[in-house]
């Protein structure tokens, strides 16, 4: 049954649950010192790999730069294959989109789609056009409670969570109790798991910051409590799991359930556009497939879904474990010359700790003068005094370029603070 909960029932927090405006005035001097010293909005064009030239003159009038900010982990955003199945569906329909909502003229190709990942992953797979529309709409359907048999959870953040989930903490506020734990924070969740009837976790799988969510953990809250769990795995997908069905998704039963749903971006390890759910009951799919505010009007277009097929035959061909293991021996490389709190795990994203916001900005613009393209992390990302670089390490970096960039990144901290890394 439905419980009747109102904000008027003064048991949901009544002050903003962003602090957007806090968050811009602390972060902008960050990011206008980036921006002027061009490490930002870089323009330009991917040439082979994972090089990169920056600017619209000539090509060969500049140098080309190796960038470590895609999120591309297996290498397959250029891949010929992802490339003809855009070509193929937009010739196959002639059009690039269908001008018409989903819920009253679906397209074969998109149902093709959806079915051949639900095989896939061994879940009902709904396809959204991209990853944060597909965050957008479920954050209200779980908020509203039903995805929990009618009666509305109280609805539990990671502090870290991705923007595309956090962002629609008022939304959700409107309708139930919000609560922001810190990152990983086990104890305190099962303390709201103890004292509270329904509880909705919001995480990231992979963080895009590096670092994980603890899956064993959160599966044993899921047994104990019945905790309902919305993971989006955006950077683990494709990189794990023998049909790459992701670093959430492998470390559950082979039948989902229905206290469950993955959300995944198809834009980055699996090389494509859009965004997924993998849902465990049917359920859910009718409610999804009637009531999400996105699913309807926002389908992907023809070039994300023919990309998204291309992309499916790469993840069940032998190629898929080739480019995995090959990531793996590049994450290996970097994980041998540098020391990251990441280290060990088998993901592509690496944090290297710096603390001072100018110092994060000066090394990362040295790097850049190397050749190497990274990104600078600090407000709101990271908290501030603890800025750092984020470095994508994917299975298209060459040995050398892993090398290089590591040597570099030991000089250029040592060159900016004086001390040699890791910093103390
Ligand atoms: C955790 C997370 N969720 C969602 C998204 C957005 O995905 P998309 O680019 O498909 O909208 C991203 C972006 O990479 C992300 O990091």
């Amino acid at each position: 049954m439905q419980q009747q909960l109102t904000p008027s029932d003064g048991r949901y927090p009544t002050g903003p649950c962003r602090s957007t405006a806090h968050l811009i005035g602390k972060g902008r001097p960050y990011f206008v010192a980036a921006d002027t010293v061009g490490l930002r909005a870089a323009h330009g064009r991917s040439t082979a790999g994972r090089t990169f030239v920056p600017g619209a003159d000539p090509i060969d009038s500049r140098s080309e730069i190796i960038d470590f900010v895609r999120c591309s982990y297996l290498g397959l955003d250029n891949h010929p294959v992802i490339v003809a199945g855009a070509i193929a569906a937009i010739e196959a329909k002639r059009s690039t989109h269908r001008s018409c909502a989903r819920t009253l003229l679906d397209l074969d190709l998109l149902r093709e789609l959806e079915d051949t990942l639900s095989n896939m992953f061994c879940a009902r797979v709904l396809a959204f056009s991209s990853g944060v529309l597909a965050n957008m709409g479920a954050m209200r359907i779980l908020a509203l409670g039903q995805l929990t048999g009618g009666r509305r959870p109280v609805v539990v953040f990671d502090r870290l969570a991705h923007i595309s989930l956090a962002y629609h903490k008022p939304v959700v506020a409107d309708e139930t109790r919000v609560e922001t734990i810190a990152h990983n924070d086990i104890g305190a969740l099962e303390r709201l798991c103890r004292e509270n009837p329904v509880v909705a976790y919001v995480c990231d799988g992979v963080y895009s910051v590096g670092g994980h969510s603890p899956i064993k953990e959160l599966r044993q809250l899921q047994e104990r409590y019945g905790l309902f769990l919305y993971i989006d795995d955006a950077h683990g997908l494709s990189v794990v799991g023998c049909q790459g069905e992701g670093f959430a998704r492998s470390q559950f039963p082979k039948v989902l359930g229905d206290r469950i749903i993955i959300a995944a971006s198809l834009a980055n390890g699996f090389g494509a556009s859009g965004g997924m759910l993998m849902l465990g009951s049917s359920d859910h799919e009718a409610i999804f497939r009637q009531y999400s505010v996105d699913y309807a009007p926002v389908a992907p277009n023809l070039a994300a879904i023919g990309a998204a097929l291309g992309s499916c035959k790469i993840h069940r061909s032998p190629e898929l474990s080739q480019r995995q293991a090959r990531l793996a021996q590049r994450i290996d490389l970097f994980d041998r010359r540098v020391v990251t709190a990441e280290q060990g795990n088998s993901l592509s994203i690496r944090m290297i700790a710096i603390g001072s916001e100018a110092n994060a900005t000066a090394v990362a613009r040295g790097l850049l003068d190397a050749g190497f393209y990274t990104s600078v992390t600090f407000v709101p990302t990271a908290a501030q005094g603890r800025a750092g670089i984020r470095v994508c390490i994917t299975a298209e970096h060459e040995a050398r370029d892993i090398e290089r960039l590591c040597d570099c990144i030991l000089e250029q901290v040592a060159e900016t603070t004086g001390k040699p890394y890791p910093l103390r």
